[in-house]
């Protein structure tokens, strides 16, 4: 199989480094977590679960945009219903009434919801929720675990992130471990009466460490606790959404939060996120001024309301769990055979890779001995043509087929091979 080569995305970054801070923002640009020499740094197209580079090397896409790739790329029923919209109006002095539609379709959709807000980024909405759970119990503490990640608000920033610079923001936050009930109790019983809200993603997603479900127990004792506490329980569900559950992440696992963000599955690609919630949150919520140039547009709109009834029409979540557990049980029997141990957390349908030397290892440590076997794993599917990251969760789309699972195990079996010799 061939390997692919990337003069022309170099020649791209060096002229985007010299216009745009870091080239790209964020975690893609040059303080990328990411082994970059074995990436293409640019796109050209997209179609399907496939995107083309500036090289023209095509890619199996398992990284679907970082979530917001749930049908397929340019999704045709999407495209079209945004197209129609486009056609009549976007971004007009006044609403249009898509945005009751989606609303009500929201509403009918995700168990918790009474009520649907719309914005652009998932960080609006979470930082809209705190907000709501502000002004809902007259609190200003908040609760939330270890290493999650919610945007990049002020307060979402890590502790002690840019040399102290988001402190005041940072002040009524309160870290706790995840799956811990008896660190939530004792937050509680240490601010008695000044806890607002718990925010949460439904399992633990902490940026480049290995994820890890909920305890069989755990949620339905962190709501009987909130409840109990008058706290606002807030799932974050930007990332999980529709990818376990069309009704929301909490009745996956069997609960009901009191504000549900989300964000990325929610109009395949188009640009925006909701904060849904209870019928006794939404007074709080017309009481916090939140909007923005852009968030009543209303071309996302009705490429949300197609995408959302396309997902359900199909039974997205049920298809995107049964592809991603075809993959995941195929690399880890190929690891097997190469005397590794691929360790698979999360859900399969957003499960996060991490590959062990020894196969009786217990360690894990991205920037260690192992961290150099993944990465240069990663890299070697990426180079033939299965685009996944060393660092983040993968995302399984619709428009993916069991003949695409099938050609990315093959890589993969190629990617044992080209790394067995140096580990
Ligand atoms: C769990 C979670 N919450 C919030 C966010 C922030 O969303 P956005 O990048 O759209 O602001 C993300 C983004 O990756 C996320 O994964």
């Amino acid at each position: 199989m061939k390997t692919y080569q990337y003069p022309n995305s170099s020649k791209m970054m060096e002229k985007a480094k010299q216009f745009i801070p870091s080239g790209i923002p964020g975690h893609q640009g040059v303080a990328s977590f990411m082994p970059l020499e074995h990436y293409p740094i640019f796109s050209d197209h997209a179609e399907g679960t496939y995107f083309w580079d500036v090289d023209g090397n095509k890619f199996l896409d398992f990284m679907c945009g970082y979530g917001p790739n749930i049908l397929g790329y340019n999704d045709p029923d999407v495209n079209k219903a945004a197209m129609e919209q486009m056609k009549k109006e976007d971004c007009v002095s006044q609403p249009s009434t898509k945005m009751i539609e989606l609303a009500e379709l929201l509403v009918n959709t995700i168990d918790t919801a009474d009520w649907a807000f719309f914005a652009k980024n998932g960080g609006d909405v979470t930082s809209l929720a705190l907000l709501v759970a502000k002004a809902a119990t007259g609190r200003q503490k908040i609760v939330l675990i270890n290493h999650s990640y919610h945007g990049v608000a002020p307060w979402a920033q890590s502790p002690g992130a840019a040399d102290g610079m988001f402190n005041k923001e940072q002040e009524d936050l309160i870290y706790i471990d995840w799956n811990s009930v008896e660190q939530l109790e004792q937050a509680i019983a240490e601010n008695p009466g000044q806890i607002a809200g718990f925010i949460s993603t439904p399992y633990y997603q902490p940026a480049l460490m290995r994820n890890e479900l909920p305890a069989a127990d755990y949620w339905s004792r962190v709501r009987d606790i909130c409840t109990k506490n008058g706290i606002v329980l807030i799932l974050d569900d930007v990332r999980c959404g529709f990818r376990l559950d069309m009704a929301g992440s909490d009745r996956y696992y069997g609960f009901n939060a009191d504000l549900v963000c989300m964000c990325k599955s929610l109009a395949n690609g188009y640009n925006i996120s909701t904060l849904m919630g209870i019928e006794s949150l939404k007074e709080a919520c017309e009481k916090v001024y939140f909007t923005g140039s852009y968030w009543l547009s209303a071309v996302p709109m009705a490429a949300s309301i197609a995408c959302i009834n396309k997902l359900k029409a199909m039974n997205a979540p049920e298809r995107l769990l049964k592809l991603g557990k075809m993959y995941t049980d195929g690399l880890e029997k190929l690891a097997v055979r190469y005397g590794y141990r691929m360790e698979v957390s999360a859900e399969p349908s957003l499960f996060y890779l991490f590959l062990l030397q020894d196969p009786a290892a217990q360690s894990w440590d991205l920037f260690g001995p192992d961290g150099e076997l993944h990465r240069a794993w990663i890299g070697e599917n990426v180079r033939r043509g299965v685009f996944l990251t060393n660092y983040h969760n993968q995302f399984i789309n619709c428009a993916m087929t069991e003949d695409d699972i099938k050609f990315a195990l093959e890589v993969a079996d190629e990617a044992f091979h080209a790394v067995k010799d140096r580990f």
